[in-house]
């Protein structure tokens, strides 16, 4: 019996068996490669589900770690952070300038705006009736209760109700349906710029700026859930910033710490205000070696020049899915996406290809059913993108 195949059978006996997992168990990365413990090698397509930017094994974010782990790992919110405070500048610096409350994941951040929300609605603003939420379909923000409760996907509501009451949903990237659903008792209107889980899908240009000015004349907030889409993924550090337009909160987690477990909330000082002290808390959230990886990871987006790597690596990729497109239809039946967020629309399941993939060596992973989804670190070269396109190129011409 392989390392793998033991560490395999002691985890399917222990571990809950809630994630659709791939029988691989990973021992070690550098940069896109990662091998797992019987010494296979992997072209890492996924970076972690959009977390890893730097990539795998980075020396200097594992030094930074390794530092302020020694010097002081955790206090909580007791009192103020150095890193947390130097990691709230940094961010207040892009595109969005306001105040921030951190947190551990994805479904946290989404958790600490509703309740923002909420919070300014009734107490800031004395509109008590304003409690609805307006939502996607086929929309993803997480799987706690508020979270789910705004996710538009039965399939990952199904078995949980009652959920949190008063969302209503609405479909993506239709302003007239906006129109309809934001009304005087809409708190605010949580969406995706682009959304990621529901399969790679972009809004039309001026939607969001469109939905931002809706939500203003009817006295609603915008939420944007930048989780999947922030920290440059789409080569700007927010993409709502490729909309001209502004949210009331934004979240953000995944490659925020790089790999390190962190979520956020930003909010206009406007907004911010309706959290006072004992409104709402995280005990790790924002700690010293969360933050001190993610102040490391704000200063390499801007010294590697990963902004700008993420746009043209984003083209070239998009441009060789484009000829795969071209060579495999119609068993591929289109390529989109923004950045290094890209997928491959397939005619049929993913599940299938991208198991072939990993059989191969080529980790990729689904978006929606039908779509392959390249989420790459943004510090990805050409020669990685060649070959990670040939491999799937080779498996779509064997099932096309
Ligand atoms: C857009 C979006 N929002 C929220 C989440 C939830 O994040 P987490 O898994 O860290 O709770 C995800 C995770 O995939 C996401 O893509």
């Amino acid at each position: 019996m392989s390392l793998s195949e033991e560490l395999l059978a002691t985890g399917r006996r222990l571990l809950i068996n809630n994630y659709n997992r791939s029988p691989v168990v990973m021992a070690r990365g550098e940069g896109c490669v990662l091998w797992d413990t019987d010494g296979r090698r992997y072209l890492d397509m996924t970076a972690g589900i959009a977390v890893c930017v730097l990539g795998h094994g980075h020396a200097g974010l594992a030094r930074a770690i390794g530092e302020q782990a020694a010097r002081l790992t955790h206090t909580s919110n007791l009192y103020y952070i150095e890193t947390q405070i130097r990691l709230a500048e940094a961010l207040s610096k892009r595109a969005f300038a306001g105040k921030a409350f951190f947190c551990n994941s994805g479904a946290e951040a989404n958790e600490a705006a509703l309740k923002l929300a909420r919070r300014y609605q009734i107490v800031v603003r004395n509109q008590p009736d304003r409690t609805e939420f307006v939502a996607c379909d086929n929309s993803f923000h997480g799987r706690t209760f508020g979270a789910l409760s705004v996710t538009g996907q039965a399939k990952y509501r199904q078995g949980f109700g009652p959920l949190v009451p008063g969302v209503r949903f609405m479909p993506f990237a239709d302003l007239p349906a906006a129109g309809v659903a934001i009304g005087d008792k809409t708190c605010a209107v949580i969406i995706e710029p682009i959304q990621a889980e529901g399969g790679i899908n972009l809004p039309p240009p001026g939607y969001l700026h469109d939905l931002r000015r809706l939500c203003a004349e009817r006295g609603a907030l915008l939420i944007l859930d930048e989780i999947q889409t922030g920290v440059g993924r789409t080569g700007s550090f927010y993409a709502f910033e490729k909309e001209g337009t502004t949210p009331d909160i934004v979240t953000l987690a995944k490659g925020l710490a790089g790999g390190v477990p962190m979520g956020a909330m930003l909010a206009t000082d406007e907004v911010a205000r309706a959290f006072e002290p004992g409104t709402h808390a995280s005990t790790f959230g924002g700690n010293p070696l969360a933050s001190a990886a993610a102040v490391y990871l704000q200063n390499a987006l801007d010294e590697l020049g990963l902004l700008r790597n993420c746009e043209e690596m984003g083209a070239y990729l998009h441009a060789a899915l484009e000829g795969v497109v071209a060579r495999r239809r119609p068993a591929v039946q289109a390529t989109r996406g923004r950045g290094l967020l890209q997928g491959l629309v397939l005619q049929g399941e993913a599940g299938p290809v991208i198991a072939r993939a990993r059989e191969r060596g080529l980790l990729v992973s689904a978006a929606g059913g039908n779509v392959v989804r390249f989420a790459p670190a943004l510090i990805i070269g050409k020669s990685e993108i060649d070959e990670a396109v040939g491999v799937l190129d080779t498996i779509l011409a064997e099932v096309s």
